[in-house]
């Protein structure tokens, strides 16, 4: 039998953490073949404990078969011990009236620790998504503390925005969601990301051309301001959405993304001008094993190097802002 994958995963009973457990022992995201062990984290307080240990029971009563193992730790450098695929789910998530801004210092601490217990202990091949707000900083954060892992070994989910994006335009031409490539999101998972639909394509035909340029703005914002129109009307953030764009994100990054252009928020490579490094999100094609490029060749214009200056300059400055969490 396949040995198992080694999946280790911070925050396994906040919703999204919750939502995502499921699935992933289930199969959905290395396939139906491919045993898994599950190392979970529990803060180190009664309550998160218990919440751990009945999350544990019920992953155990579902007599999943692809789960070989599982086990719960309170100590991050044991959490990664070998670790090949990290999911960093656990951090304050964004209430309503909140700013992402506000969440920086909240959660770089969190990331600077876990970078380094990755840099310490997790497989020298790991791949990690982080999930917990603001993402693209908190990647960069703990990418820069783990100095001895491959810096494209970090990323952050900007999936849900494409998934988003995607969803709009499926509303829009009344159509399923199936036939839609080619639609992808620069920059940051904030409120200046740039949802490009320039290049869009239904069932292989181009049709970006069909929209009217007030429908298009419109869709910007609406991709933009969508995690924060949730929070409004759930009374809390996304959950299910969320879990599930991680699993897509991991699943193309590892397993390949069938030549199908996927957004991914990694480090640059320089690419677009923007600065090497800094965590942003590209269109990216995933030839498998566990790789993934940059498109790197995507028609600029100057309206779009406009949107694209915004997210990198407002990435810069949540780069200054944690500078004291950087080695
Ligand atoms: C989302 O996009 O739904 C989440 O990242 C929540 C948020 O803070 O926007």
């Amino acid at each position: 039998m396949t040995r198992p994958i080694r999946i280790a995963i911070t925050g396994p009973c906040g919703s999204i953490g919750y939502s995502i457990l499921f699935r992933i022992a289930s199969g959905d995201l290395f396939g139906h073949q491919q045993p898994i062990e599950l190392r979970l984290l529990a803060r180190n307080t009664p309550e998160s404990q218990s919440r751990l240990k009945g999350t544990m029971m019920e992953l155990a009563d579902c007599a999943f078969p692809l789960l070989a193992e599982m086990s719960a730790h309170t100590d991050e450098k044991e959490l990664f011990d070998g670790a090949e695929c990290v999911f960093l789910i656990g951090a304050q998530p964004r209430k309503d009236g909140m700013d992402r801004s506000d969440l920086l210092r909240a959660n770089g601490e969190i990331f600077r620790r876990q970078g380094r217990a990755l840099n310490e202990r997790a497989s020298r091949d790991v791949r990690v998504l982080v999930v917990g707000n603001p993402c693209n900083t908190n990647a960069y954060i703990a990418m820069r503390n783990a100095p001895d892992l491959k810096r494209e070994s970090f990323s952050a989910l900007m999936r849900l925005d494409q998934n988003r994006a995607m969803a709009r335009v499926a509303e829009k031409l009344e159509a399923p969601v199936s036939g839609i490539e080619q639609v992808f999101v620069w920059g940051n998972h904030s409120n200046t990301m740039y949802p490009d639909i320039r290049f869009l394509r239904y069932k292989g035909h181009r049709l970006a051309d069909q929209f009217d340029p007030q429908w298009q703005e419109e869709f910007i914002k609406n991709v933009a301001t969508r995690g924060g129109q949730i929070i409004k009307a759930r009374g809390a953030s996304s959950a299910a959405s969320a879990a599930s764009a991680a699993l897509d994100h991991m699943r193309d990054w590892i397993l390949g993304s069938q030549g199908k252009c996927c957004t991914m928020a990694v480090p640059s490579d320089g690419s677009y001008g923007i600065p090497e490094g800094l965590v942003f999100g590209f269109p990216c094609l995933c030839p498998g094993e566990a790789r993934y490029q940059i498109i790197s060749n995507m028609p600029m214009t100057q309206e779009v190097r406009r949107r694209l200056e915004i997210t990198r300059d407002e990435l810069i400055n949540e780069a200054r802002a944690v500078a004291d969490l950087l080695p």
